[in-house]
């Protein structure tokens, strides 16, 4: 049983809404985009098995933990925090918690908003029939392009931003519900049809291979913090998205059943993102560590040469902008809510002035790519540092605070009484995984990663 509070942001109407808006946070681009990228500049098969592992063994469990703790709160993760460590008897500093959250989901947004441009400008490449038999070559010229034109990044950014605040703005039921209820199954079938098209083109099986099978020998230390980073990064997990959005969770829901769903949905994607988009590096001679221009200068190869691929092609990239957009919205989501819960500012005012602020950082991003980019930092331009503190350092130590609350600060009977996982196994399972195996796991890998184990 769910305790006596209530959201005054409202409810989701039921069950099945919170899985598709869950699963709206989660998959976006970090499936389509980030995923590939990244698995293809560590090497394929190991990154990626350490990548489902770290799902399976950290990701379903903290979400649980985090959608335990919002359902219980039934606030803004600031507040959310505050309230149950209070009921707990514990300091109200657990609200940092919270503050950390809002910090790393402004941070993410402000890359994320850029990226999710690129997608807009490429319905438009698309529709255009820019790519229509275009080779390889050519279609890494028209990404090259769009990353040299600062002006045209930052139209698109601020676009994509208007957006996003628009539908935060009209709130959790009206904003949110609708965008998730019908884009998710599309995309998900659009990426069938990507696998399809894949499945023949004679490539197939290399990429399957790549993606599949692990040679350890390329993965190192700091991929497996990257793969685990992911983990986070892909399920919205560490900066309270999905507690934010397990606070607008009916009471009677299980928990876990419906973590498990968004996780297998998560997960689904990017794989077949990845069976997509690897047949036609290998096909055209690409580069697998092309970087975070790889599904921008893959999958248009495709898109030109199949049959009425210059409709798929501009459905393809109109559903990834969806995607994105409704991760983007819970990005925000958690910093909304606290200036409505604590500034009484309405929704609008709150929105705006969140994606103003985001916007103004985004433009490190944009300039990253052409102006900045010879201004690095050990190594990284500005967007590889913010992609790299967020995904890496912010949200797995979230995830490892939230894990830690969830199992050590808060009484076994709250836990228990939120997941309602019956009498058997599953209940003291859970409370294993996040009370030993992902704190643990987060602070091996890190220490791994800069080399003091
Ligand atoms: N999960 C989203 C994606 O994969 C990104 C995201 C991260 C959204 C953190 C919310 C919170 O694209």
């Amino acid at each position: 049983m769910s305790t006596q509070r209530e959201s005054i942001h409202g409810q989701w109407s039921s069950r099945w809404i919170f899985i598709l808006a869950a699963t709206g946070s989660a998959v976006g681009l970090g499936n389509i985009w980030k995923f590939p990228y990244i698995a293809g500049e560590n090497g394929g098969g190991a990154f990626v098995l350490v990548y489902l592992l770290c799902i399976a063994a950290i990701g379903i469990p903290v979400m649980m933990a985090e959608v335990l703790l919002g359902r219980r709160g039934r606030q803004s993760p600031i507040n959310t925090m505050r309230e149950l460590a209070k009921d707990e008897g514990r300091s109200t500093w657990w609200a940092l918690l919270g503050w950390s959250g809002v910090l790393g989901g402004f941070l993410i947004l402000s890359y994320y908003s850029v990226i999710a441009g690129w997608g807009l400008a490429y319905v438009l490449n698309s529709a255009a029939g820019n790519f229509a038999g275009a080779p390889a070559a050519e279609i890494k010229g028209i990404f090259d392009e769009l990353m040299s034109n600062p002006g045209e990044l930052i139209f698109w950014h601020s676009l994509f931003m208007l957006m996003t605040m628009l539908v935060v703005a009209r709130g959790v039921k009206k904003g949110l519900e609708m965008a998730v209820r019908w884009l998710m199954p599309a995309l998900f079938v659009l990426l069938l049809v990507m696998v399809g098209y894949a499945i023949n083109s004679g490539e197939f099986m290399r990429g399957a291979s790549f993606l599949f099978s692990p040679d350890f020998s390329k993965l190192t230390a700091n991929g497996v913090l990257i793969a685990m980073g992911h983990a986070f990064f892909t399920l919205s997990l560490g900066m309270g998205a999905i507690m934010i959005y397990g606070s607008y969770m009916p009471g009677d829901a299980s928990i876990a059943k419906t973590s498990m769903a968004v996780a297998i949905a998560d997960t689904a994607v990017a794989l077949l993102a990845g069976l997509a988009i690897f047949p036609i590096v290998f096909a055209n001679n690409l580069e697998p560590g092309a970087g975070p221009g790889l599904i921008f200068q893959t999958l248009p190869i495709a898109f030109g040469q199949m049959p009425g691929g210059t409709f798929f092609g501009s459905l393809f990239f109109v559903l990834l902008v969806f995607a994105a957009w409704s991760s983007a919205i819970s990005l925000i989501e958690p910093a909304v809510a606290w200036l409505v819960e604590n500034r009484r500012w309405s929704r609008i005012k709150a929105s705006v002035i969140c994606g103003m602020a985001t916007w103004v950082v985004g433009l490190g991003t944009v300039l990253s790519f052409n102006l900045w980019e010879g201004y690095t930092l050990w190594g990284k331009t500005f967007f590889d540092l913010l992609d790299y503190l967020t995904a890496n350092i912010m949200l797995p130590l979230g995830g490892l605070f939230i894990a830690i609350f969830a199992a050590w600060v808060m009484s076994r009977e709250s836990t228990r009484d939120e997941l309602e996982l019956g009498d058997g196994g599953a209940y003291p399972l859970w409370r294993f995984m996040v009370r030993f195996v992902t704190p643990l796991a987060v602070i091996i890998v890190f220490f791994n990663a800069i080399g003091l184990l």
